[in-house]
């Protein structure tokens, strides 16, 4: 697959390689970044009326699901800056209120409703959800906490483990939540596109219900850009620094993020691997691209997550370690023909004792 599909002469699959496709980015930077921008700007994208019903775990204790609408959001052109743009929206609608948020999934659509991935050179490049009124639990510097986030793979955060765990993310009345999003555009005409991110949530906290908390791992580092760099034909791989856990509990979820290339994202506790997140490609026809000029590349389409990853205590530390293999799945590259930088992220999510 080496030859044929290294034909990125093509302005658009530059730019699109240069942005890096199946990211989040969730670079703790542009996070830290875009929190400025979360307080001094207010960006489009109204709100579209949420539609709600019934959860489909916990219906004993009154959940509910619900899809924010977020948008549309007009994406620019690929001509322009390679058809990327950002938007924070800040003080968005929760959800719910004093609650426990149980699943979160995002997603892209067209304005009609129709879903939008690679084959139609539409990405959701990454989305973050903060609560901007707690500070970061991985980077105490940051006075903003990572609650949620997803690339383009568009990973479901299920804190349950199908009701195996009575927990959640707390929000309570004084929580308020930003939403950054950046989106990428393959197509030679701005196009809209509109956000949506699915929750299940229980009002209030039952009796036997516990909080989770997330800590966010990352090979940058703290408050440091995710990027890496990639390499060609290359096996390789980056660790991320321990995190020292502070609080007892179990992990209720983890799962990682690779960019193109990735094959696993080892999950590790005092250096014992607790999960193996695996990374898989072109599943469906969203993740087979659509864009001439790498018509055909699969893209990263999942990752293994994990419902239950053992008990973690305070001094206990958990880290990760990305795996590329960039002879089996073939990177994106940047304008020069170099390979495009790389991420390895993992959330846990923390059951709280
Ligand atoms: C976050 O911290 C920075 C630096 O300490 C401060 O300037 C900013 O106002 C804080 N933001 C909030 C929302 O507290
Ligand atoms: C994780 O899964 C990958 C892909 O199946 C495999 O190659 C790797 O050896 C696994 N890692 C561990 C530590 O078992």
């Amino acid at each position: 697959m080496t030859s044929s599909k290294r034909q990125y002469e093509d302005f658009k699959s530059h730019a699109k390689a240069y942005l890096g496709p199946s990211l989040f980015i969730l670079s703790a930077f542009l996070s830290l970044l875009s929190i400025f921008f979360v307080f001094s700007v207010l960006l489009a994208g109204k709100e579209t009326p949420k539609s709600t019903e019934v959860g489909k775990q916990f219906g004993e204790h009154g959940s509910q699901s619900t899809t924010i609408k977020w948008g549309p959001f007009l994406v620019p052109a690929s001509s322009e800056g390679g058809g990327m743009k950002q938007w924070v929206l800040n003080n968005v609608e929760k959800p719910c209120t004093d609650c426990l948020i149980t699943f979160i999934q995002a997603g892209l659509e067209y304005p009609d409703g129709s879903y939008a991935n690679s084959d139609t050179d539409m990405w959701l490049h990454h989305t973050v959800l903060f609560d901007t009124t707690q500070p970061d639990p991985a980077c105490p510097m940051s006075n903003v906490s990572r609650i949620f986030a997803s690339g383009n793979e568009r990973t479901p955060v299920d804190l349950t483990g199908n009701i195996a765990h009575k927990t959640g993310l707390y929000i309570s009345p004084a929580t308020k939540f930003s939403t950054l999003v950046e989106l990428m555009n393959g197509s030679p005409e701005a196009r809209e596109a509109i956000l949506t991110i699915t929750f299940e949530y229980i009002p209030g906290v039952p009796v036997d219900f516990k909080k989770t908390t997330m800590l966010w791992l990352d090979v940058g580092g703290c408050y440091k850009s995710s990027d890496v760099p990639g390499y060609e034909n290359a096996i390789f791989e980056y660790a991320s620094e321990p995190l020292v856990s502070d609080i007892a509990g179990i992990i209720v979820f983890t799962g990682g993020h690779l960019h193109d290339g990735g094959t696993h994202v080892d999950i590790l506790k005092d250096g014992k691997l607790v999960c193996n997140s695996t990374a898989s490609y072109g599943e469906t026809a969203g993740y087979i691209d659509g864009n001439e000029a790498i018509k055909g590349m699969p893209h990263v389409s999942s990752m293994v997550t994990c419902l239950s990853a053992g008990a973690l205590g305070p001094g206990e530390a958990v880290s990760l370690v990305a795996h590329y293999d960039t002879k089996e799945h073939m990177a994106m590259k940047e304008m020069d023909g170099t390979i495009s930088p790389v991420m390895g992220i993992a959330m846990v999510y923390i059951m709280v004792d």
